[in-house]
């Protein structure tokens, strides 16, 4: 983490698994455990039915809300498809874009993520912006080259000033789910990566103020050496958010609590 230079962002993604009566008690519990005071942005990304529930509950713990997902269309004939403009309306900060889950499984490509990407800039929606290597790629050496090209790709055609509400999140496959962690050398060296492919794209000072996350299997226990390093700004926490003490020792690990 780097304060001086950007902010450091701890955000919950809790995917396909939160009920809107479990917010609640999740509220009641994080807030039980929370910090007095955090430096940390905290945002929980949630289902769009779960978004107004968990904004209003959420907003005494001061939980900034993010989408999962957003089209990459403006609007019209997209049946199930949400916009950027219908987030914005209610109140989403952010939105992740280009989780490997959706790579894989909707096959999203590298296209689709950057005018997703576009379109909540557009509305003034800081993306989350997911890469990461898979197992044989890293095994196989690739591991620089294949985040090279999808960071660039993510970022085609954006502009310095839009740079400034991006957020990128290193969220290695083999990691996702699986409590096999990058080792904090690992996840810093690729995070270092990203940050110098960005300074080549947009020169020093817009790379030093970029928050990089790192997500996979960050919980509890690892959040704080993981944090530590010098290049990551956060994290994008899957199953650990699920859980408010866990979620809340991994948002008191970025130190806010000796503030
Ligand atoms: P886990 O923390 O469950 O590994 O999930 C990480 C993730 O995919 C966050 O987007």
């Amino acid at each position: 983490m780097n304060n001086k230079y950007r902010k450091t962002v701890i955000a919950g993604n809790w995917k396909m698994n939160m009920l809107a009566s479990g917010i609640k008690p999740y509220m009641e519990e994080l807030k039980s455990f929370l910090p007095k005071t955090k430096s940390c942005e905290t945002v929980i990304c949630a289902p769009a039915v779960n978004i107004p529930t968990l904004m209003k509950l959420g907003k005494e713990a001061k939980i900034i809300c993010g989408a999962e997902d957003v089209s990459e269309h403006d609007k019209g004939a997209f049946t199930g498809d949400i916009s950027a403009a219908q987030l914005a309306d209610i109140g989403v900060k952010y939105c992740i874009v280009g989780h490997s889950e959706r790579r894989e499984y909707y096959k999203e490509s590298d296209f689709k993520v950057n005018a997703k990407i576009k379109q909540l800039l557009d509305k003034g929606i800081s993306p989350i912006i997911c890469v990461g290597e898979s197992l044989e790629q890293r095994e196989m050496n690739l591991t620089s080259a294949h985040i090279n090209y999808q960071v660039r790709a993510a970022l085609n055609g954006i502009d310095v000033n839009s740079l400034r509400k991006c957020v990128i999140a290193y969220e290695p496959i083999w990691a996702i789910g699986t409590g096999k962690t990058a080792t904090a050398e690992q996840a810093e060296e690729v995070c270092r990566d990203i940050r110098a492919i960005i300074r080549d794209i947009y020169g020093a000072r817009p790379a030093r103020s970029v928050s990089i996350l790192y997500g996979g299997s960050m919980n509890a226990k690892n959040a704080a050496e993981l944090l530590a390093q010098p290049d990551i700004d956060g994290g994008l926490i899957g199953g650990a958010s699920l859980k408010p003490a866990d979620f809340a020792t991994i948002i008191a690990a970025t130190g806010a609590e000796n503030e």
